[in-house]
């Protein structure tokens, strides 16, 4: 496949239709496959291929691609041609899966508020913990990601994401993940109504903190009273093995963020978990029971694919399983990597994983390294991403605020011998990277193709 292949009608509809740009970039990084089947951690291209998935669309299939139990769920749910969503009932399936997931999260965490997606979450957190503390303030760390709404992008430092969407909320602010200093800091002044943080930053680079930089937050946090809310819309869902990554550290929030992997990535969902204080600081009067919802938030395919998924779960261990495909992967890369001089750290916990590379030292190799990362900042990890793709059959993608860090995020599903032959192809990818040529003259046919578009 070459990315001057003519483009099928279907693409031109899209492309016409919706988004010409998405189109473009994925015919440049020569990923614009027809995908005819996915299932577990594989999808089945109309050409043929097998594809590995090592992105789980950015921790959306834990349960692997198509999970049986949860489509059976989903189907049976449909044929009961039950209220879907009347907005003029009480939603059963709705209750059931707040009291599972508070359940597992534990805590003081007793109540759920449903919504379609993270940054849907993160609007709810941002209003429910304004309401609680009677604050308007948001503190968020540096290099986060939360979402594309206006409120979530607010809590995003990366102007990548902002720019001419602005103005952005007013009164936030940002701090370094890890700095304790600056987090009390701005703590002390009282404007904040919530920290809002992910465990592990994912997109940051897969940034895995100390459990004292967590600990002291969430106590820095209640020392002046700010609600200390954790984003796991990535870390959650058994993702770096506990169900929480919170749990990891036996932290305590008053607020969690779930998205994604929720629905076991068949349908939109988000939900936000908190205590029964914070809940009723919103839901505080006949008059404002619907101050906050949202028409898709309970909805029942949504719910029982909810329900569906923490059964699967639990049921194959997938936790405990995360845990230790985790360990194995970042064994097998480490060795497999050590010695080549790009690659800086293999990080990561449970299978939230990253790859850092860093610029070589060599000469031969500095020279067009550097000379692409000022083409664009990303393209050295985009040639990477791509040769996965083409040449090895494995889909991945580098961090989106963090374009040297390639993730190794696999469905929870995934078995030693996927790992195998995922570490194979990094490795032989990371092998040509350091061959002075080939890699980095298709770096060029990629700037140029870029230019001419
Ligand atoms: C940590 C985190 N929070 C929030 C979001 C936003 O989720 P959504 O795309 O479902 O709105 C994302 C999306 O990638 C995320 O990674």
């Amino acid at each position: 496949m070459s990315a001057t292949r003519a483009v099928p009608s279907l693409d031109r509809v899209y492309a016409e239709r919706v988004n010409p740009q998405w189109v473009r970039l994925l015919n440049l990084l020569e990923m614009n496959v027809s995908y005819e089947r996915c299932s577990g951690v594989e999808l089945f291209t109309s050409d043929g291929r097998r594809i590995l998935d090592f992105l789980s669309g950015y921790c959306v299939h834990n349960t692997g691609h198509n999970h049986p139990w949860i489509v059976d769920a989903l189907k049976d749910e449909l044929d009961l041609s039950g209220p879907a969503m009347l907005q003029s009932h009480v939603p059963e399936l709705a209750g059931h899966l707040a009291q599972s997931l508070t359940e597992r999260a534990g805590g003081r965490l007793r109540r759920a508020a449903f919504c379609s997606s993270g940054s849907e979450g993160v609007e709810t957190a941002i209003k429910f913990s304004r309401a609680f503390t009677r604050r308007d303030g948001l503190l968020y760390a540096e290099k986060a990601f939360h979402g594309l709404t206006c409120g979530a992008l607010s809590l995003m430092s990366d102007s990548f994401w902002s720019e001419g969407f602005g103005p952005m909320l007013p009164g936030t602010a940002s701090v370094p993940f890890g700095s304790l200093e600056a987090l009390e800091e701005r703590l002390a002044t009282r404007r904040f109504a919530a920290f809002i943080v992910e465990p592990i930053q994912a997109e940051a680079g897969i940034q895995v903190p100390t459990a004292e930089y967590m600990q002291t937050a969430q106590a820095l946090c209640r020392r002046y009273g700010t609600l200390f809310v954790l984003d796991e819309v990535q870390t959650g869902m058994y993702r770096t093995g506990p169900f929480l990554a919170a749990h990891r550290w036996g932290l305590d929030p008053d607020m969690v963020i779930l998205a994604k992997a929720l629905s076991g990535g068949l349908v939109p969902v988000g939900a936000v978990l908190m205590t029964r204080a914070v809940s009723d600081s919103v839901f505080r009067s006949l008059k404002r029971a619907f101050v906050h919802a949202s028409t898709f938030g309970e909805n029942a395919l949504s719910m029982r694919a909810g329900l569906a998924t923490l059964d699967v779960l639990v049921h194959d261990d997938l936790g405990p399983r995360a845990e230790k495909m985790g360990e194995l992967l970042r064994a097998q890369l480490r060795e497999a990597l050590a010695g080549f001089e790009m690659v800086e750290e293999v990080r990561g916990l449970g299978l939230l994983n990253g790859i850092a590379f860093r610029a070589p030292r060599q000469m031969k190799l500095r020279i067009p390294f550097e000379g692409f990362h000022h083409v664009h900042p990303a393209m050295f990890g985009q040639v990477m991403v791509m040769r996965l793709f083409r040449d090895f059959h494995v889909l991945t993608q580098i961090c989106g605020n963090s374009f040297h860090v390639l993730k190794a995020a696999p469905p929870l599903t995934i078995t030693e011998e996927q790992i195998a032959r995922f570490v194979a192809a990094v490795r032989e990818v990371v092998a040509i990277a350091h061959r002075p040529g080939e890699f980095w003259s298709e770096a060029l046919g990629m700037a140029r193709r870029a230019a001419l578009g």
